[in-house]
C-alpha cells in the first residue's frame, strides 16, 4: 500500500470522503482549503484523509476514511500516523481532530495514535446538519475534540 498526496489531475474520492462526513458542502469546503492524501492498493484508492490548516502552527486532520471492505486491518492507523508525520514535516506544532460522540471506534483509534480529548463542541451536529445522524445506535449530537502536540 502507498500513501501519497492526491495529484491535481486526479478526482477526489467523494464516496470515501462523505463516509467520514455526510455533509458534501462541508467536505467541499475542506477540499478547497486543505490538502488531500490517499491510500492506494493496486491503483485503487482505498483510504483518504485531508489536512486543513486552522490556526498558526495548528492543523486539523479531517475526513479520514477507509473503504468498508478494508476496515479493521490497520489502514486507518497508518493514515493517522502518516498525517501526523506530514503535519510535523510541514512545521505544524499541534494536530487536532474531531469526531462524533457516537464514534467509539474512531475515539479508540485516535487515542491509540496519541491524541488526547481536550473538549466537547456541544450540539455541533445539531447546529451544522439538517438531518438526524445515528451511529452505533447513538444520535450524533456533540463533537469530541482531540489534540496532540507534535
Ligand atoms: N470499533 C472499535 N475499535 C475500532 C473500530 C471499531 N469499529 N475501528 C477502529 N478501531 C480501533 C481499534 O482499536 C484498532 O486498534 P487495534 O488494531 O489495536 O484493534 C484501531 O482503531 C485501528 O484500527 P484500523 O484498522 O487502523 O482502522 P480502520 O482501517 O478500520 O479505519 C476508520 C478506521 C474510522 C477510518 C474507518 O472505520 C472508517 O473509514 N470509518 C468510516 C468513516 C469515519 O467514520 N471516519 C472518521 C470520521 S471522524
Amino acid at each position: 500500500m502507498e500513501i501519497r498526496k492526491l495529484s491535481p489531475c486526479e478526482n477526489y474520492p467523494m464516496d470515501l470522503l462523505v463516509s467520514a462526513d455526510p455533509s458534501r458542502k462541508l467536505v467541499e469546503g475542506y477540499l478547497k482549503r486543505g490538502e488531500c492524501f490517499v491510500a492506494v492498493i493496486d491503483k485503487q484508492v482505498i483510504g483518504v484523509y485531508v489536512l486543513l490548516s486552522t490556526r498558526p502552527e495548528t492543523v486539523e486532520l479531517v475526513n479520514i476514511a477507509v473503504e468498508e471492505k478494508q476496515q479493521r486491518k490497520g489502514i486507518g492507523k497508518q493514515l493517522v500516523i502518516d498525517a501526523i508525520r506530514n503535519a510535523r514535516l510541514q512545521g505544524y506544532k499541534t494536530i487536532e481532530i474531531g469526531t462524533g460522540n457516537s464514534g467509539v471506534g474512531q475515539l479508540a483509534l485516535y487515542q491509540k495514535c496519541g491524541f488526547r480529548i481536550i473538549g466537547v463542541d456541544k450540539d455541533f451536529f445539531l447546529r451544522h446538519y439538517t438531518e438526524e445522524i445515528f451511529e452505533n445506535g447513538i444520535q450524533v449530537t456533540d463533537m469530541i475534540r482531540l489534540s496532540q502536540d507534535i
